[in-house]
Protein backbone atom coordinates (compact mmCIF):
# COMPACT_ATOMS: atom_id res chain seq x y z
CA UNK A 1 0.00 0.00 0.00
CA UNK A 2 1.25 3.57 -0.63
CA UNK A 3 1.99 5.53 2.26
CA UNK A 4 0.76 9.13 2.64
CA UNK A 5 0.98 11.86 5.70
CA UNK A 6 -2.07 13.91 6.63
CA UNK A 7 -1.56 17.45 6.91
CA UNK A 8 -4.42 19.54 8.62
CA UNK A 9 -4.33 23.39 7.60
CA UNK A 10 -6.94 25.53 8.63
CA UNK A 11 -9.66 23.07 8.98
CA UNK A 12 -8.66 21.36 5.54
CA UNK A 13 -6.71 17.93 5.40
CA UNK A 14 -4.53 17.03 2.25
CA UNK A 15 -2.87 13.59 1.67
CA UNK A 16 0.85 14.03 0.64
CA UNK A 17 2.19 10.94 -0.77
CA UNK A 18 5.68 9.54 0.67
CA UNK A 19 8.45 8.44 -1.78
CA UNK A 20 10.22 5.31 -0.86
CA UNK A 21 14.12 5.08 -1.90
CA UNK A 22 15.84 1.05 -2.90
CA UNK A 23 17.45 1.66 0.29
CA UNK A 24 13.87 2.73 1.97
CA UNK A 25 14.57 6.23 2.36
CA UNK A 26 11.53 7.79 2.90
CA UNK A 27 10.30 11.71 2.00
CA UNK A 28 7.09 13.20 1.72
CA UNK A 29 6.57 14.90 -2.18
CA UNK A 30 5.65 18.58 -1.44
CA UNK A 31 5.56 19.38 -4.82
CA UNK A 32 1.18 19.88 -4.86
CA UNK A 33 1.96 21.93 -1.28
CA UNK A 34 1.50 25.21 -2.75
CA UNK A 35 -1.11 24.82 -5.21
CA UNK A 36 -3.48 23.08 -2.66
CA UNK A 37 -3.01 25.22 0.25
CA UNK A 38 -0.60 27.94 -0.54
CA UNK A 39 1.58 27.01 1.93
CA UNK A 40 5.57 26.56 1.44
CA UNK A 41 8.04 24.55 3.31
CA UNK A 42 10.96 26.40 5.20
CA UNK A 43 14.16 24.63 5.51
CA UNK A 44 17.35 27.18 6.51
CA UNK A 45 20.22 25.10 4.54
CA UNK A 46 18.02 22.58 3.16
CA UNK A 47 18.96 20.14 6.07
CA UNK A 48 15.79 18.36 5.52
CA UNK A 49 15.30 18.85 2.09
CA UNK A 50 15.78 16.30 -1.04
CA UNK A 51 16.38 18.09 -4.20
CA UNK A 52 15.88 15.26 -6.50
CA UNK A 53 15.56 11.22 -6.79
CA UNK A 54 19.34 10.42 -7.67
CA UNK A 55 20.83 6.57 -8.69
CA UNK A 56 24.47 7.76 -8.40
CA UNK A 57 25.53 7.84 -4.59
CA UNK A 58 24.53 6.23 -1.57
CA UNK A 59 25.35 7.48 2.01
CA UNK A 60 23.76 6.67 5.14
CA UNK A 61 25.12 9.11 7.78
CA UNK A 62 23.86 7.39 10.72
CA UNK A 63 25.80 3.83 9.63
CA UNK A 64 28.64 5.20 8.31
CA UNK A 65 27.69 3.90 4.84
CA UNK A 66 29.21 5.24 1.37
CA UNK A 67 28.38 3.59 -1.93
CA UNK A 68 28.95 4.75 -5.32
CA UNK A 69 26.25 2.75 -8.18
CA UNK A 70 25.46 0.35 -5.16
CA UNK A 71 29.21 -0.72 -5.00
CA UNK A 72 31.14 -0.06 -1.33
CA UNK A 73 33.77 3.34 -0.37
CA UNK A 74 35.67 0.45 0.73
CA UNK A 75 36.08 -1.89 -2.02
CA UNK A 76 36.45 0.33 -4.42
CA UNK A 77 39.42 2.19 -2.76
CA UNK A 78 40.84 -1.44 -2.33
CA UNK A 79 40.33 -2.79 -5.78
CA UNK A 80 39.59 -0.12 -8.81
CA UNK A 81 41.67 2.62 -10.22
CA UNK A 82 40.33 5.83 -10.73
CA UNK A 83 39.54 6.23 -13.89
CA UNK A 84 37.56 2.74 -13.85
CA UNK A 85 35.49 4.74 -10.69
CA UNK A 86 34.80 7.61 -12.64
CA UNK A 87 33.97 5.43 -15.79
CA UNK A 88 30.98 3.79 -13.25
CA UNK A 89 29.87 7.07 -11.94
CA UNK A 90 29.48 8.68 -15.40
CA UNK A 91 28.20 5.40 -16.85
CA UNK A 92 26.52 3.74 -13.87
CA UNK A 93 28.27 0.61 -14.09
CA UNK A 94 31.31 -0.91 -14.08
CA UNK A 95 33.25 -0.73 -17.52
CA UNK A 96 34.21 -4.22 -19.48
CA UNK A 97 37.64 -4.66 -20.70
CA UNK A 98 36.82 -2.92 -24.17
CA UNK A 99 35.05 -0.22 -22.38
CA UNK A 100 37.87 0.71 -20.11
CA UNK A 101 40.17 0.30 -22.87
CA UNK A 102 37.68 3.11 -25.27
CA UNK A 103 37.77 5.41 -21.87
CA UNK A 104 41.40 5.71 -21.75
CA UNK A 105 42.31 6.16 -25.19
CA UNK A 106 39.49 9.31 -25.24
CA UNK A 107 41.35 10.18 -22.03
CA UNK A 108 44.80 10.14 -23.73
CA UNK A 109 43.32 12.40 -26.52
CA UNK A 110 41.66 14.51 -24.66
CA UNK A 111 44.75 15.42 -22.42
CA UNK A 112 46.66 17.96 -24.51
CA UNK A 113 45.34 21.88 -23.31
CA UNK A 114 44.82 24.52 -26.30
CA UNK A 115 48.24 26.59 -26.34
CA UNK A 116 46.21 29.67 -26.06
CA UNK A 117 45.29 29.03 -22.39
CA UNK A 118 48.78 29.31 -21.36
CA UNK A 119 48.86 32.83 -22.11
CA UNK A 120 45.66 33.28 -19.43
CA UNK A 121 47.66 31.48 -16.89
CA UNK A 122 50.98 33.43 -17.06
CA UNK A 123 48.89 36.69 -16.71
CA UNK A 124 47.32 35.70 -13.54
CA UNK A 125 48.79 37.78 -10.66
CA UNK A 126 51.53 35.36 -8.69
CA UNK A 127 49.44 35.29 -5.32
CA UNK A 128 46.17 34.19 -7.16
CA UNK A 129 44.45 31.24 -5.47
CA UNK A 130 44.30 28.11 -7.65
CA UNK A 131 40.92 27.35 -6.55
CA UNK A 132 39.95 30.54 -8.11
CA UNK A 133 42.10 30.35 -11.69
CA UNK A 134 41.00 26.51 -11.90
CA UNK A 135 37.22 27.98 -11.66
CA UNK A 136 37.59 30.71 -14.18
CA UNK A 137 39.47 28.34 -16.59
CA UNK A 138 37.39 25.75 -16.51
CA UNK A 139 34.13 27.86 -17.68
CA UNK A 140 36.69 29.52 -20.30
CA UNK A 141 36.89 25.74 -22.07
CA UNK A 142 33.63 26.56 -23.42
CA UNK A 143 35.22 29.25 -25.60
CA UNK A 144 38.00 27.15 -26.41
CA UNK A 145 35.67 24.00 -27.12
CA UNK A 146 32.48 25.31 -28.06
CA UNK A 147 30.53 22.43 -29.46
CA UNK A 148 27.75 21.05 -26.80
CA UNK A 149 24.72 20.76 -28.54
CA UNK A 150 24.67 16.51 -29.66
CA UNK A 151 25.00 13.78 -27.79
CA UNK A 152 28.27 12.51 -28.95
CA UNK A 153 29.75 15.99 -28.23
CA UNK A 154 28.27 16.06 -24.52
CA UNK A 155 29.87 12.74 -23.85
CA UNK A 156 33.41 14.25 -25.51
CA UNK A 157 33.30 17.04 -23.58
CA UNK A 158 32.70 15.03 -20.19
CA UNK A 159 35.68 13.02 -21.00
CA UNK A 160 37.54 16.28 -22.05
CA UNK A 161 37.22 17.53 -19.19
CA UNK A 162 38.17 14.95 -17.05
CA UNK A 163 41.55 14.89 -18.86
CA UNK A 164 42.21 18.58 -19.00
CA UNK A 165 41.23 19.44 -15.74
CA UNK A 166 44.37 17.29 -14.73
CA UNK A 167 46.44 19.05 -16.77
CA UNK A 168 44.92 22.59 -16.28
CA UNK A 169 45.74 21.54 -12.81
CA UNK A 170 49.74 20.73 -12.95
CA UNK A 171 49.91 23.35 -15.66
CA UNK A 172 49.23 26.06 -13.14
CA UNK A 173 51.28 25.05 -10.49
CA UNK A 174 53.99 24.99 -13.24
CA UNK A 175 53.36 28.24 -13.59
CA UNK A 176 53.41 29.83 -10.47
CA UNK A 177 56.79 27.99 -9.81
CA UNK A 178 58.17 29.34 -13.38
CA UNK A 179 59.01 26.11 -14.69
CA UNK A 180 58.72 24.62 -17.72
CA UNK A 181 55.11 22.73 -18.37
CA UNK A 182 55.17 18.35 -18.47
CA UNK A 183 52.97 17.20 -20.89
CA UNK A 184 50.98 14.30 -20.51
CA UNK A 185 52.46 10.71 -21.34
CA UNK A 186 50.00 8.15 -22.89
CA UNK A 187 52.41 5.56 -21.39
CA UNK A 188 51.31 6.63 -17.66
CA UNK A 189 47.99 5.85 -15.95
CA UNK A 190 45.90 8.26 -15.05
CA UNK A 191 47.35 9.17 -11.81
CA UNK A 192 51.32 9.00 -12.79
CA UNK A 193 50.50 11.32 -15.09
CA UNK A 194 49.21 14.02 -13.05
CA UNK A 195 52.05 12.98 -10.41
CA UNK A 196 54.67 13.49 -13.39
CA UNK A 197 53.34 16.70 -14.80
CA UNK A 198 53.92 18.08 -11.82
CA UNK A 199 56.80 17.12 -10.16
CA UNK A 200 58.78 16.30 -13.64
CA UNK A 201 61.75 18.70 -14.40
CA UNK A 202 64.28 18.49 -17.08
CA UNK A 203 67.33 18.54 -13.76
CA UNK A 204 65.07 15.91 -11.59
CA UNK A 205 63.12 13.57 -13.80
CA UNK A 206 60.43 12.48 -11.50
CA UNK A 207 60.69 9.37 -9.83
CA UNK A 208 57.20 7.90 -9.97
CA UNK A 209 56.96 5.37 -6.51
CA UNK A 210 54.20 2.77 -5.90
CA UNK A 211 53.02 3.92 -3.06
CA UNK A 212 52.57 7.40 -3.77
CA UNK A 213 50.12 6.76 -6.61
CA UNK A 214 48.69 4.75 -4.76
CA UNK A 215 47.90 7.01 -2.07
CA UNK A 216 46.88 9.87 -4.55
CA UNK A 217 44.42 6.72 -6.20
CA UNK A 218 42.70 6.15 -2.86
CA UNK A 219 42.42 9.92 -2.49
CA UNK A 220 40.72 10.84 -5.48
CA UNK A 221 38.65 7.74 -5.09
CA UNK A 222 36.92 8.46 -1.75
CA UNK A 223 36.73 12.32 -3.04
CA UNK A 224 35.02 11.11 -6.40
CA UNK A 225 31.64 11.94 -5.41
CA UNK A 226 29.59 12.56 -2.25
CA UNK A 227 25.43 12.66 -3.03
CA UNK A 228 23.58 16.53 -2.82
CA UNK A 229 26.52 18.38 -0.87
CA UNK A 230 27.12 22.16 -1.51
CA UNK A 231 29.48 21.73 -4.58
CA UNK A 232 27.13 19.40 -5.85
CA UNK A 233 24.09 21.35 -5.76
CA UNK A 234 25.75 23.88 -7.07
CA UNK A 235 26.35 22.24 -10.44
CA UNK A 236 22.91 20.92 -10.26
CA UNK A 237 21.46 24.46 -9.63
CA UNK A 238 23.13 26.26 -11.97
CA UNK A 239 23.00 23.38 -14.51
CA UNK A 240 19.44 23.66 -14.39
CA UNK A 241 18.98 26.79 -15.87
CA UNK A 242 20.27 24.90 -18.76
CA UNK A 243 24.06 26.44 -19.20
CA UNK A 244 26.53 24.23 -20.73
CA UNK A 245 28.79 21.57 -18.53
CA UNK A 246 31.83 23.75 -18.05
CA UNK A 247 29.95 26.28 -16.44
CA UNK A 248 27.96 24.11 -14.21
CA UNK A 249 31.67 22.37 -13.36
CA UNK A 250 32.95 26.13 -12.67
CA UNK A 251 30.39 27.18 -10.00
CA UNK A 252 30.56 23.67 -8.05
CA UNK A 253 34.69 24.39 -8.17
CA UNK A 254 33.83 27.64 -6.74
CA UNK A 255 31.42 26.55 -4.07
CA UNK A 256 34.37 23.70 -3.21
CA UNK A 257 36.44 26.42 -2.63
CA UNK A 258 35.00 27.33 0.79
CA UNK A 259 36.76 26.55 4.21
CA UNK A 260 33.41 25.02 5.25
CA UNK A 261 33.56 22.47 2.42
CA UNK A 262 36.70 21.23 0.45
CA UNK A 263 38.39 24.56 1.63
CA UNK A 264 38.87 22.50 4.51
CA UNK A 265 41.47 20.27 3.74
CA UNK A 266 43.95 23.52 3.60
CA UNK A 267 42.38 24.86 6.53
CA UNK A 268 43.01 21.86 8.70
CA UNK A 269 46.78 21.94 7.99
CA UNK A 270 46.99 25.58 9.19
CA UNK A 271 45.13 25.05 11.93
CA UNK A 272 47.64 22.15 12.65
CA UNK A 273 50.93 24.01 11.80
CA UNK A 274 49.35 26.61 13.95
CA UNK A 275 48.87 23.89 17.13
CA UNK A 276 52.60 22.74 16.32
CA UNK A 277 54.11 25.61 16.13
CA UNK A 278 52.94 27.41 19.56
CA UNK A 279 49.68 28.35 19.20
CA UNK A 280 48.40 26.45 22.97
CA UNK A 281 48.69 22.87 21.71
CA UNK A 282 45.92 20.46 21.05
CA UNK A 283 43.92 20.72 24.33
CA UNK A 284 43.96 24.73 24.01
CA UNK A 285 42.14 23.92 20.27
CA UNK A 286 40.10 21.59 21.77
CA UNK A 287 38.71 24.08 24.44
CA UNK A 288 38.62 26.63 22.23
CA UNK A 289 36.39 24.86 19.88
CA UNK A 290 34.08 24.15 22.36
CA UNK A 291 33.62 27.96 23.23
CA UNK A 292 30.42 29.49 22.15
CA UNK A 293 31.58 32.65 21.96
CA UNK A 294 35.11 31.71 19.96
CA UNK A 295 34.36 31.52 16.49
CA UNK A 296 37.30 28.86 16.18
CA UNK A 297 36.00 25.01 14.69
CA UNK A 298 38.09 22.37 14.56
CA UNK A 299 38.69 21.91 11.09
CA UNK A 300 38.30 18.32 9.45
CA UNK A 301 35.71 17.64 12.34
CA UNK A 302 31.78 17.27 11.56
CA UNK A 303 29.91 16.60 9.04
CA UNK A 304 25.99 18.05 8.19
CA UNK A 305 25.09 13.85 7.36
CA UNK A 306 27.57 12.05 9.14
CA UNK A 307 26.90 11.03 12.85
CA UNK A 308 29.49 8.52 13.23
CA UNK A 309 32.92 8.03 11.72
CA UNK A 310 32.99 9.27 7.96
CA UNK A 311 34.15 5.55 6.43
CA UNK A 312 36.55 7.82 3.87
CA UNK A 313 37.91 9.11 7.22
CA UNK A 314 38.89 5.28 8.18
CA UNK A 315 40.51 4.54 4.38
CA UNK A 316 42.20 7.96 4.58
CA UNK A 317 43.75 7.75 8.24
CA UNK A 318 44.88 3.98 7.32
CA UNK A 319 46.34 5.36 4.17
CA UNK A 320 48.40 8.07 5.87
CA UNK A 321 49.93 5.62 7.96
CA UNK A 322 50.97 3.37 5.21
CA UNK A 323 52.08 6.18 2.91
CA UNK A 324 54.52 7.60 5.81
CA UNK A 325 55.72 4.29 6.87
CA UNK A 326 56.78 3.53 3.27
CA UNK A 327 58.07 6.81 2.24
CA UNK A 328 60.26 6.54 5.66
CA UNK A 329 58.63 10.36 6.82
CA UNK A 330 58.06 11.89 9.96
CA UNK A 331 55.82 14.70 9.81
CA UNK A 332 54.80 15.96 13.11
CA UNK A 333 51.85 17.37 12.12
CA UNK A 334 50.42 13.28 11.84
CA UNK A 335 51.27 13.30 15.79
CA UNK A 336 49.28 16.84 16.21
CA UNK A 337 46.14 15.38 14.53
CA UNK A 338 46.34 11.98 16.30
CA UNK A 339 46.49 13.52 19.48
CA UNK A 340 43.26 16.17 18.88
CA UNK A 341 41.14 13.18 17.19
CA UNK A 342 42.14 11.51 20.48
CA UNK A 343 40.91 14.04 22.53
CA UNK A 344 37.97 14.83 20.67
CA UNK A 345 36.55 11.59 20.72
CA UNK A 346 36.54 11.46 24.36
CA UNK A 347 35.14 14.82 25.41
CA UNK A 348 31.89 15.39 26.41
CA UNK A 349 30.98 17.89 23.76
CA UNK A 350 32.08 16.41 20.30
CA UNK A 351 30.45 13.10 21.46
CA UNK A 352 27.12 14.93 22.93
CA UNK A 353 27.18 16.85 19.35
CA UNK A 354 28.25 13.43 17.35
CA UNK A 355 31.80 15.20 15.89
CA UNK A 356 34.22 12.83 14.08
CA UNK A 357 36.72 13.30 11.93
CA UNK A 358 36.01 14.27 8.26
CA UNK A 359 37.34 12.76 4.52
CA UNK A 360 39.85 15.79 5.07
CA UNK A 361 40.95 15.20 8.56
CA UNK A 362 44.34 12.98 7.50
CA UNK A 363 43.88 13.95 3.86
CA UNK A 364 46.28 17.09 4.06
CA UNK A 365 48.71 14.83 5.55
CA UNK A 366 48.25 12.26 2.59
CA UNK A 367 48.98 15.70 0.36
CA UNK A 368 51.81 16.99 1.93
CA UNK A 369 54.03 13.79 1.86
CA UNK A 370 52.93 13.27 -2.00
CA UNK A 371 54.65 16.67 -2.72
CA UNK A 372 51.20 18.31 -2.92
CA UNK A 373 51.77 22.56 -1.77
CA UNK A 374 49.05 23.39 0.85
CA UNK A 375 47.33 25.58 -1.58
CA UNK A 376 46.73 23.46 -4.38
CA UNK A 377 44.77 20.86 -1.88
CA UNK A 378 41.69 22.29 -2.70
CA UNK A 379 42.53 21.82 -6.35
CA UNK A 380 43.35 18.06 -5.52
CA UNK A 381 39.45 17.35 -3.94
CA UNK A 382 38.19 19.29 -7.55
CA UNK A 383 40.01 16.60 -9.20
CA UNK A 384 38.94 13.88 -7.25
CA UNK A 385 35.29 14.96 -7.03
CA UNK A 386 34.79 16.04 -10.89
CA UNK A 387 33.45 12.32 -11.77
CA UNK A 388 30.82 13.13 -9.25
CA UNK A 389 29.73 16.56 -10.66
CA UNK A 390 29.93 15.38 -14.48
CA UNK A 391 27.80 12.00 -13.41
CA UNK A 392 25.00 14.50 -11.37
CA UNK A 393 24.68 16.97 -14.02
CA UNK A 394 24.69 14.54 -16.73
CA UNK A 395 21.86 12.99 -14.39
CA UNK A 396 20.06 15.75 -13.97
CA UNK A 397 20.16 17.33 -17.17
CA UNK A 398 18.44 13.80 -18.58
CA UNK A 399 15.88 13.86 -15.74
CA UNK A 400 12.65 13.60 -17.15
CA UNK A 401 11.36 16.06 -14.11
CA UNK A 402 13.60 18.20 -15.16
CA UNK A 403 13.03 21.92 -13.30
CA UNK A 404 14.67 25.01 -12.98
CA UNK A 405 16.11 25.27 -9.69
CA UNK A 406 13.77 28.06 -8.18
CA UNK A 407 13.45 27.99 -4.78
CA UNK A 408 11.12 30.31 -2.35
CA UNK A 409 11.51 32.02 0.59
CA UNK A 410 9.75 34.10 3.34
CA UNK A 411 9.83 37.38 3.20
CA UNK A 412 10.54 39.57 6.38
CA UNK A 413 11.45 43.03 5.07
CA UNK A 414 9.65 46.11 5.25
CA UNK A 415 6.31 46.58 4.28
CA UNK A 416 5.29 48.81 1.16
CA UNK A 417 5.56 52.92 1.93
CA UNK A 418 6.24 55.15 -0.40
CA UNK A 419 9.23 56.71 -2.06
CA UNK A 420 11.02 59.56 -0.43
CA UNK A 421 12.67 62.23 -2.52
CA UNK A 422 16.29 62.93 -1.17
CA UNK A 423 16.16 66.26 -0.65
CA UNK A 424 13.20 65.45 1.79
CA UNK A 425 15.09 62.46 3.70
N1 LIG B 1 34.07 22.12 15.85
C1 LIG B 1 33.33 22.49 16.92
N2 LIG B 1 31.98 22.47 16.95
C2 LIG B 1 31.36 22.06 15.87
C3 LIG B 1 32.05 21.65 14.71
C4 LIG B 1 33.46 21.68 14.74
N3 LIG B 1 34.18 21.31 13.69
N4 LIG B 1 31.16 21.27 13.75
C5 LIG B 1 29.94 21.44 14.28
N5 LIG B 1 30.05 21.92 15.55
C6 LIG B 1 28.96 22.19 16.49
C7 LIG B 1 28.31 23.55 16.21
O1 LIG B 1 28.94 24.58 16.94
C8 LIG B 1 26.90 23.29 16.65
O2 LIG B 1 26.87 23.33 18.04
P1 LIG B 1 25.51 23.82 18.86
O3 LIG B 1 24.38 22.93 18.34
O4 LIG B 1 25.84 23.57 20.28
O5 LIG B 1 25.33 25.27 18.48
C9 LIG B 1 26.64 21.83 16.23
O6 LIG B 1 27.95 21.20 16.25
C10 LIG B 1 26.04 21.65 14.85
O7 LIG B 1 26.81 22.42 13.95
P2 LIG B 1 26.24 22.93 12.56
O8 LIG B 1 27.16 23.99 12.01
O9 LIG B 1 24.80 23.29 12.72
O10 LIG B 1 26.32 21.60 11.69
P3 LIG B 1 26.22 21.54 10.13
O11 LIG B 1 25.74 20.18 9.82
O12 LIG B 1 25.48 22.70 9.60
O13 LIG B 1 27.76 21.75 9.69
C11 LIG B 1 29.99 21.38 9.03
C12 LIG B 1 28.58 20.77 9.21
C13 LIG B 1 29.90 22.69 8.24
C14 LIG B 1 30.85 20.40 8.25
C15 LIG B 1 30.59 21.66 10.42
O14 LIG B 1 30.68 20.44 11.16
C16 LIG B 1 31.95 22.34 10.34
O15 LIG B 1 32.01 23.58 10.26
N6 LIG B 1 33.08 21.54 10.38
C17 LIG B 1 34.41 22.10 10.22
C18 LIG B 1 34.72 22.35 8.76
C19 LIG B 1 34.97 21.07 7.98
O16 LIG B 1 35.70 20.20 8.40
N7 LIG B 1 34.34 21.00 6.80
C20 LIG B 1 34.50 19.85 5.90
C21 LIG B 1 33.25 19.05 5.84
S1 LIG B 1 33.50 17.62 4.85
C22 LIG B 1 33.51 18.21 3.28
O17 LIG B 1 32.87 19.15 2.92
C23 LIG B 1 34.40 17.55 2.38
Amino acid sequence: MNKTVTLTYEGKQIELPVVTGSEGEEAIDISRLRAETGLITLDPGYVNTGSCLSAITFMNGEKGILRYRGIPVEQLAEHSSFKETAYLLINGHLPNRDELTQFSVMLNDHSLVHTDMKAFYQNYPRASHPMGILSSMVNALRSFYPALDTEEQIDIAMTRLLAKVRTMAAMSYKISRGHELVLPRPDLTFCENFLNMMFDTPVTPYEIKREVVNALRVFWILHADHEQNCSTSSVRMVGSARVNLYAAISSGIAALWGPLHGGANQAVIEMLTEIQTGGGGYKKAIERAKDKKDPFRLMGFGHRVYKTYDPRAKIMKKTCDELLESLRLEDPLLDVAKKLEETALSDQYFIDHNLYPNVDFYSGIVLRAIGIPTNMFTVMFALGRLPGWIAQWKESKDDPNWKIARPRQIYNGETEYAYVPIHAR
